[in-house]
């Protein structure tokens, strides 16, 4: 089979390439390339261009054509760069309490939350748990996302935390998509742990964290610094240790207290992820750095709580990428593309901001640089929407699905 393809008309290629990482951005700026073409080779895209010169210059010896006889409008494959999607059970009894009146962090104190999903998760066999995984990061292939950032932390001991890895790896094998693990062991003190938090933190750092790097098992450490969980000072410390292990760094930041997303620029982090409770400071001081902001909408909806004042942050100059949370507890939804819709509604925010938060700036939070736009170059990782006008998309809150899903040059869904 041939390597080279040219797959086209496309009636709009948004290629999100050239567009700013941090600030605001209008609908002005986005670069439209109408009647276009995508020559790939392998996994890679080669060329964007018009359609027609792009035909008349290819070889058909050489180059497979995939003539498309509909209009599309073409994204990049969109990413998720923070997510829970290996877990087991279901937490609808939280749910339900919420919604009659019950806080989360009043669920998670007496012994709901994320505890129970540690319990459901640590009684699953590792091979289940790698096939449930996959099948929910299928299920986010067929909307449109090639990329995953898929979490641990609901093992939450070294063994239970290396089992979680080891799934999201083999997932990895059995998903066309791309799934980025990384290490939450810092998701809460286990009530099992015979210490303080500061012990237990210790205790990862001395006999989880070198084994995760040695083998390969994650490249990036997350923590939870909220009341409930882990403190600003013991975050410090831990992902200190981390940073110096070779680990990038990522942060559950200003869920509902303010404080994660100091630790997080500090950290020179990554990325920090929630933010509904930052005040104006944590924002500025976000929006100055080089973390990128991460939207998590779907923790909003799950809770009932405010929204990340995205606005806010893109104004002040900061970077914001959007992501689904999709988790048992706090995000259940698991719907990207909704949830971005429905942030851009309350916020304000403008389609190639909210394009932005789910394609190039969410690959920077996820420290990639081969994905994220339509260029040369970059991994072949793009969808086809069925319209001839990208406002379409996000007017359909979500409902309006890709029609094709291309992942590293080869169609995975259709
Ligand atoms: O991002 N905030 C902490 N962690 C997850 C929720 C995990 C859970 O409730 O199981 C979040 O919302
Ligand atoms: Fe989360």
């Amino acid at each position: 089979m041939k390597d080279k393809k040219l797959i086209g008309p496309i009636t709009q290629l948004l290629s999100m390439d050239q567009l700013p990482v941090k600030g605001a951005i209008k609908d002005s700026q986005l670069p439209i390339l109408k009647h276009a073409g995508i020559l790939l080779d392998g996994d890679k895209i080669v060329e964007i261009g018009d359609f027609e010169i792009l035909r008349k210059k290819i070889d058909l010896q050489e180059v497979r054509r995939i003539d498309l006889s509909e209009n599309y409008v073409a994204l990049p494959g969109m990413i998720d760069c923070h997510t829970h999607i290996c877990f087991a059970g279901s937490r609808a009894k939280d749910f339900a309490l919420r919604n009659s009146g019950k806080s989360y962090l009043e669920i998670a104190e007496s012994g709901g939350g994320i505890w129970d999903t540690v319990t459901q998760t640590r009684k699953m066999s590792g091979s289940e748990l790698a096939k449930i995984t996959a099948s929910r990061a299928d299920q986010l292939l067929e909307n449109g996302i090639t990329t995953i950032e898929v979490k641990s932390g609901y093992g939450l001991s070294v063994l239970e935390e290396i089992k979680m890895l080891t799934s999201i790896h083999q997932a990895n094998r059995k998903t066309k998509a791309d799934l980025i693990a990384t290490c939450l062991a810092a998701h809460l003190l286990p009530k099992d742990f015979e210490g303080d938090e500061t012990a237990y933190l210790d205790w990862m750092v001395q006999k989880l964290l070198p084994i995760l790097y040695k083998e390969g098992l994650s490249k990036r450490v997350d923590i939870f610094i909220e009341k409930s969980a882990f403190s600003k000072e013991q975050a410090l410390v831990y992902l200190k240790k981390a940073k110096e292990i070779g680990f990038q760094i990522t942060v559950h930041a200003d869920q509902f207290t303010s404080g994660g997303s100091e630790v997080a620029v500090k950290m020179q982090a990554l990325s920090a992820d929630h933010l509904e409770a930052s005040s104006e400071e944590d924002l500025k001081r976000l929006a100055k750095s080089d973390t990128i902001g991460v939207a998590l909408p779907g923790a909003s909806i799950g809770l009932g709580c405010p929204f990340t004042p995205a606005r806010k942050l893109l104004d002040m100059g900061g970077s914001l990428a959007i992501a689904s949370d999709w988790n048992p507890g706090s995000a259940p939804m698991g719907d990207l593309l909704t949830q971005a819709s429905i942030l851009a509604t309350f916020e304000k925010l403008s389609t190639t901001e909210v394009f932005a938060g789910i394609t190039f700036r969410a690959a920077a939070a996820l420290g990639l640089t081969n994905r994220g736009t339509i260029a040369a170059g970059q991994y072949a990782d793009f969808i086809l929407f069925p319209t001839s006008d990208y406002q379409e998309i996000l007017y359909h809150q979500g409902n309006m699905k890709p029609a094709q899903v291309w992942k590293s040059g080869l169609k995975v869904f259709d």
